[in-house]
C-alpha cells in the first residue's frame, strides 16, 4: 500500500473512528490542540504519574520474552500514534466479508427455525438456566442466525452490503463460525463451516471428532452434541485497523458470544465457553491457514444432553480446503502473530493447567465518596430476545438526552453478570466496569466505578465530562453525545501473572462478551449503544488513582438515538446481489 495515497474516508465507511483512516493533517492538528486544553481542565494535571503498574507493564513489554505485552504497548492509541500513522484505506483492496470455500458440498439451513421468545433481559442476566433441550438442526439454525446471521442489507453503488446480528469493529466481520458435532437429528456427525450469506453449512469433515477435540480442550465438548468454534480471519480487520486488530479478534468474538449465550438461555440450552484448547489441534481440525486465521474461543452447546462422543479417533489428517482469496493482496503484521504465538497452549497438560490457573483478586476497592444503589427494572417486562437482537444496531448519532437511572441500573445489572468461561471460577470476572455519566436522571454527572459486591455505583469524580468521554474515545463526538460511556478495564498484571499470555486474550474476550451484553441490555430498555475504541493510557489516567492498575479493554457508549432506526429482519439470503 502506498503511504500518502489519497485518504478515502467516505460515505462507505460505517464506522467513523479516526484511528486508521487519514484526515487532512491541518484539521487534525487543530482538533488535537483544542483537545489538550479540554483535558487539562479535567484530569491531566501533570505528567502521567499514576501509572506504576502501567510502567511495570511497559517495562515487561521491553523484555523480549513478553511478546504479548510488547504487542499491547505497541498498539496503544495515543494522540501521537494517530497523528503519525500513515495508514489509509485502500477500498479497491477491501477484503470480502465472507469466507467462500470452493467445491465443497453444503447443507442448506431451513429458514423456518424457532425464534428466541424469552424476555431479553432474563436471557442476558441468566447464565445458569436449567437445561431442558437438546439442540436439533433447526435450533442450530436459530443459534447461528441470532449470533452471526445477516439482519440488514444495504447497497453502496452496485455492491450489496450486509450487517449482522452482532456488532463488529468497522463492520468488517472477521469472525467465522464452525461446528463440530455428533449425530443430531437431520445432521450427520462432522465438522462444518457456517456460511451466513446463503445460510448453509459447508461440509469440511465427516465423522465424530468430539472426543479428539475434548481431549485437547474441555470435557464439556465430549458430552455436548454440538460445539461452535469461533475463529478470526485476520486480514479482514487488519485491512483497516492494522496490528491493533488483534485485539478486535476477541472483541468481535466476544459480542457474538454474548448473543449466542442469550439465545441458548432463551432456548434453555446449557452452554460453556472454552478458551483453553491446544491451538494447533483446533487449527488442524478446522483446516485453518497458518498466519491467516486462528481460533479464539469455543462454545460447547447442550452439555450433558448429547450422546457422549465415541472413543478417540486416531490422528486427524490435515485438511487443505480451497478457499477464495479475501482480496487482491494482503499486508502482514508480524507483531500480531508473535503475540498470538506467545498465547498458544501447546499440549493437553498446558490446557488443564491454564484452566485451573486463575486466582481471584484480593479486593482493594473501598471507597468513601457517594454511592448509588442500582435500581434495575423487572427483566420479565423486557421485549423478547428476538425483538432486541433485530432492533440492535450501533447508534450513529446520540441526542444529548438523559436516560433514567433505572435504565442505567438495568444495563449495569444485566451486563455485569458472570460469563460461563472455562478458566473462571464461579462468580469471578476479569472485567471491571467504569463509566462516565453525562446525562442520567437521578445520578450526578461524573465518573463512577461499579462495585459488584454492593451492586452500587461509587462516585469517583463529579462534573460535566462530555468533552472527556468523547476525547477518551478518540475524540469521536458520538461519545460526547452519549448519556453514559462505559470503560471495561482489566488488571493485566494480575491476569498475566495467573494466566500468562493467554490471559491477555481472555481479558479482551471477556470484555467483548460484557460489551455485547451492554448492547443487548441497552436495546432491551429502549435506548441505543455503540462500541468504541480509546486512548489507552489516557483512560487509565482519567480513572486513576482508582484504576491505576488497570488497562481499558473496550468502551461502549449508551444513550438516546437522535433518529429512528429500522429494525433488522431475517433476510431471505440468496447468496447473490
Ligand atoms: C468493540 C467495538 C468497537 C467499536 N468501535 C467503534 C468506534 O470506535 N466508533 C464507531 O463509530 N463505532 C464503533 N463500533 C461500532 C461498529 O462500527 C458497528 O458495530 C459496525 O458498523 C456494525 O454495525 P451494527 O453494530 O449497527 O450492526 C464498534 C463496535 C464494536 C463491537
Amino acid at each position: 500500500m502506498a503511504p500518502g495515497g489519497p485518504p478515502r474516508l467516505s460515505r462507505r465507511e460505517p464506522e467513523r473512528d479516526p484511528s486508521s483512516a487519514r484526515t487532512k493533517p491541518r484539521e487534525r492538528d487543530r482538533a488535537t490542540c483544542s483537545t489538550v486544553v479540554v483535558c487539562n481542565n479535567y484530569s491531566f494535571t501533570g505528567s502521567l504519574n499514576y501509572l506504576p503498574k502501567e510502567e511495570q507493564l511497559a517495562n515487561m513489554a521491553r523484555d523480549d520474552s513478553n511478546p504479548i505485552l510488547a504487542y499491547h504497548e505497541t498498539t496503544k492509541h495515543s494522540e501521537i500514534s494517530l497523528r503519525t500513522s500513515g495508514h489509509y484505506l485502500d477500498w479497491d483492496n477491501k477484503p470480502s466479508a465472507f469466507k467462500q470455500y470452493k467445491n465443497r458440498p453444503s447443507t442448506a439451513l431451513s429458514r423456518q427455525f424457532p425464534h428466541p421468545k424469552e424476555a431479553s433481559l432474563k436471557t442476558i442476566k441468566d447464565n445458569r438456566s436449567k437445561p431442558t433441550k437438546n439442540p436439533d438442526l433447526d435450533t442450530m439454525a436459530e443459534l447461528l442466525f441470532f449470533s452471526a446471521g445477516l439482519t440488514r442489507k444495504m447497497r453502496f453503488g452496485s455492491q450489496p452490503y450486509y450487517m449482522r446480528a452482532a456488532p463488529a469493529t468497522g463492520a468488517l466481520y472477521p469472525i467465522e463460525v464452525y461446528i463440530i458435532n455428533g449425530d443430531i437429528p437431520q445432521l450427520n456427525a462432522g465438522v462444518y463451516h457456517y456460511n451466513p450469506l446463503d445460510f448453509s453449512l459447508v461440509h469440511l469433515r465427516e465423522g465424530d471428532y468430539r472426543s479428539q477435540l475434548s481431549a485437547k480442550s474441555h470435557e464439556a465438548v465430549s458430552s455436548s452434541p454440538v460445539t461452535f468454534a469461533l475463529t478470526s480471519l485476520a486480514w479482514r480487520n487488519a485491512w483497516k485497523y492494522e496490528a491493533r486488530s488483534y485485539r478486535h479478534w476477541f472483541w468481535d468474538g466476544g459480542v457474538i458470544a454474548a448473543n449466542l449465550l442469550a439465545t441458548c438461555i432463551s432456548e434453555k440450552i446449557w452452554v460453556k465457553l472454552i478458551m483453553g484448547f491446544v491451538d494447533s489441534e483446533v487449527n488442524n481440525l478446522l483446516g485453518l491457514e497458518k498466519h491467516q486465521e486462528a481460533p479464539i474461543c469455543m462454545a460447547a452447546i447442550g452439555t450433558g444432553l448429547g450422546t457422549n462422543a465415541r472413543s478417540v479417533r486416531p490422528e486427524i489428517p490435515a485438511l487443505h480446503p480451497d478457499v477464495e482469496p479475501l482480496s487482491r493482496d494482503q499486508t502482514d503484521y508480524p507483531i500480531m502473530w508473535e503475540a498470538n504465538k506467545a498465547s498458544e497452549l501447546p499440549s493437553a497438560d498446558s490446557v488443564k493447567a491454564w484452566q485451573q490457573g486463575y486466582k481471584p483478586r484480593i479486593s482493594k476497592l473501598s471507597h468513601s465518596n457517594a454511592t448509588f444503589q442500582l435500581r434495575p427494572l423487572k427483566p420479565e417486562d423486557s421485549p423478547s430476545l428476538e425483538q432486541t437482537i433485530l432492533r440492535r444496531g450501533s447508534t450513529r448519532r446520540f441526542a444529548q438526552q438523559a436516560i433514567t437511572f433505572e435504565s442505567l441500573s438495568t444495563i449495569v445489572d444485566a451486563a455485569t453478570t458472570c460469563v460461563p468461561l472455562d478458566f473462571l471460577p464461579e462468580g469471578e470476572t476479569l472485567t471491571d466496569f467504569y463509566l462516565i455519566a453525562n446525562d442520567v436522571q437521578g445520578l450526578p454527572s461524573g465518573s463512577y466505578f461499579f462495585n459488584p459486591g454492593t451492586k452500587s455505583l461509587e462516585q469517583l469524580k463529579t462534573g460535566r465530562l462530555r468533552h472527556m468521554s468523547g476525547y477518551l474515545c478518540l475524540d469521536q463526538p458520538l461519545f460526547s453525545d452519549a448519556s453514559v460511556v462505559f470503560f471495561l478495564m482489566a488488571d493485566l498484571p494480575h491476569t498475566l501473572a495467573c494466566l500468562g499470555p493467554r490471559g491477555y486474550c481472555a481479558a479482551q474476550f471477556e470484555a467483548g462478551v460484557h460489551a455485547g451484553k451492554i448492547y443487548l441490555s441497552s436495546y432491551s430498555v429502549g435506548v441505543g449503544a455503540s462500541g468504541s475504541t480509546f486512548y489507552d493510557d489516557a483512560v487509565t489516567e482519567f480513572f486513576s488513582p482508582h484504576a491505576k492498575d488497570k488497562s481499558p479493554m473496550i468502551a461502549v457508549g449508551v444513550g438516546v438515538p437522535s433518529y429512528k432506526a429500522r429494525p433488522g429482519r431475517i433476510l431471505p439470503q440468496l447468496g447473490q446481489a
